[in-house]
């Protein structure tokens, strides 16, 4: 069985949120002062797999785990161990703020855990304190060192770019994906959840133009390599690395999108730019023994996947919730 939406796009890709809840406060993806959900809303592991395990079965071949902060659940490793051996299953990655991967990093590997995207806006402490709400930069950079010794297949990099904020350190952190042998996305701002004024009103800072930055320095050469994200990779001449740009305002990728995403209270969202969501949850805790009728939900639901997304430039935010709820 396949997952085919109304546009003939084939659904092989699952966003599944494990928890809302995050030991940072990135300015652009919650709160300040963040409530988060009451224990019996949120799935729990066994929900978890069991929607992993619904999806494989209708041919989705790569999950990735997100959150909120996937790694402020200490299961996370037995969670990993238990989606990775699903049939059908050809890739199975983690999206983490890297805050906890001194302690992770090698027991997610052995657990089965092929790749790695880690969070990293600026390499400045005191910038670092101000984006993410007082999280230590310190500790993330010795995750990314525990997770490169823990021989992950691959890890990515990803920055945000923030006009005014992190502009003057795009080489900088070029040099650093460079220096550490990962790959390095740069990912234009998207408008979700009630945003301050503040950032409302500052402008985009554009895929374009942070490649412009980069090639002041270096020569960048297309690539067509996939990871089947949205990701638009190019290479260096003399190095191994990847540089991406993801940019859901300036090259709408969503004609070849591949994924839908399930939130940590089991919605499943048919697109992040969409407020449509179908309540997993209710179906699983009404037949817990029977898996059949949550594919049936997740099916039938292909036929309501939007078109597109459809995110201002001008910061306007149209979808109310917040991406710590949704799943990066
Ligand atoms: P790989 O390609 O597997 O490395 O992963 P990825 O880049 O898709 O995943 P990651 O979790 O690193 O996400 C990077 C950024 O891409 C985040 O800001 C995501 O929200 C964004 N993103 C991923 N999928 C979509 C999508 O379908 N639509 C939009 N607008 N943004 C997306
Ligand atoms: N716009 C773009 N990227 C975002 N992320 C979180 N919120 C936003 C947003 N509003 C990024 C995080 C993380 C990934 C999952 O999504 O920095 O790298
Ligand atoms: Fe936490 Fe990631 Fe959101 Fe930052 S972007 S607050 S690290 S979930």
């Amino acid at each position: 069985m396949a997952l085919i939406d109304g546009f003939g796009r084939k659904i092989k890709y699952l966003r599944l949120s494990v928890t809302d809840h995050c030991d940072f406060r990135c300015v652009y993806c919650m709160d300040e002062d963040p409530k988060f959900l009451p224990r019996d809303q949120v799935l729990s592991l066994e929900e978890l797999h069991k929607v992993a395990q619904a999806f494989t079965e209708l041919g989705v071949e790569k999950i990735r785990l997100t959150g909120g902060e996937p790694l402020v659940k200490s299961d996370l490793p037995y969670l990993v161990t238990q989606i990775a051996t699903l049939p059908g299953l050809k890739d199975l990655c983690l999206t983490t703020n890297g805050s906890r991967l001194k302690k992770f990093a090698q027991p997610l590997q052995q657990a089965g855990l092929k790749r790695l995207n880690i969070s990293l806006d600026t390499l400045d402490p005191e910038r670092f304190k101000n984006v993410t709400r007082n999280g230590k930069l310190e500790r993330v950079l010795d995750g990314i060192d525990a997770a490169i010794a823990a021989g992950f297949e691959r890890i990515k990099l990803n920055a945000v770019a923030m006009k005014g904020n992190n502009d003057d350190e795009v080489l900088d952190l070029v040099e650093f994906a460079r220096d550490k042998g990962v790959d390095i996305s740069f990912i234009e701002e998207m408008p979700l959840g009630i945003l301050s004024e503040d950032r409302r009103s500052h402008s985009l800072l554009t895929s374009g133009e942070v490649r412009e930055m980069i090639e002041t320095r270096y020569l960048l050469m297309p690539t067509t390599e996939n990871t089947g994200g949205p990701a638009r990779y190019f290479r260096m001449a003399d190095s191994d690395i990847r540089i991406g740009f993801i940019s859901p305002h300036s090259h709408n990728f969503c004609d070849e999108c591949n994924r839908v995403r399930v939130t940590t209270t089991g919605e499943l969202l048919l697109c992040l730019g969409n407020e449509n969501s179908i309540d997993l949850k209710a179906i699983l805790r009404q037949s817990p023994d029977d898996i059949e009728p949550l594919k049936q939900a997740i099916l039938e639901a292909m036929g309501n996947k939007p078109e597109m997304h459809h995110f201002s430039t001008d910061g306007e935010t149209q979808i109310l919730r917040f991406m710590s709820h949704t799943g990066g």
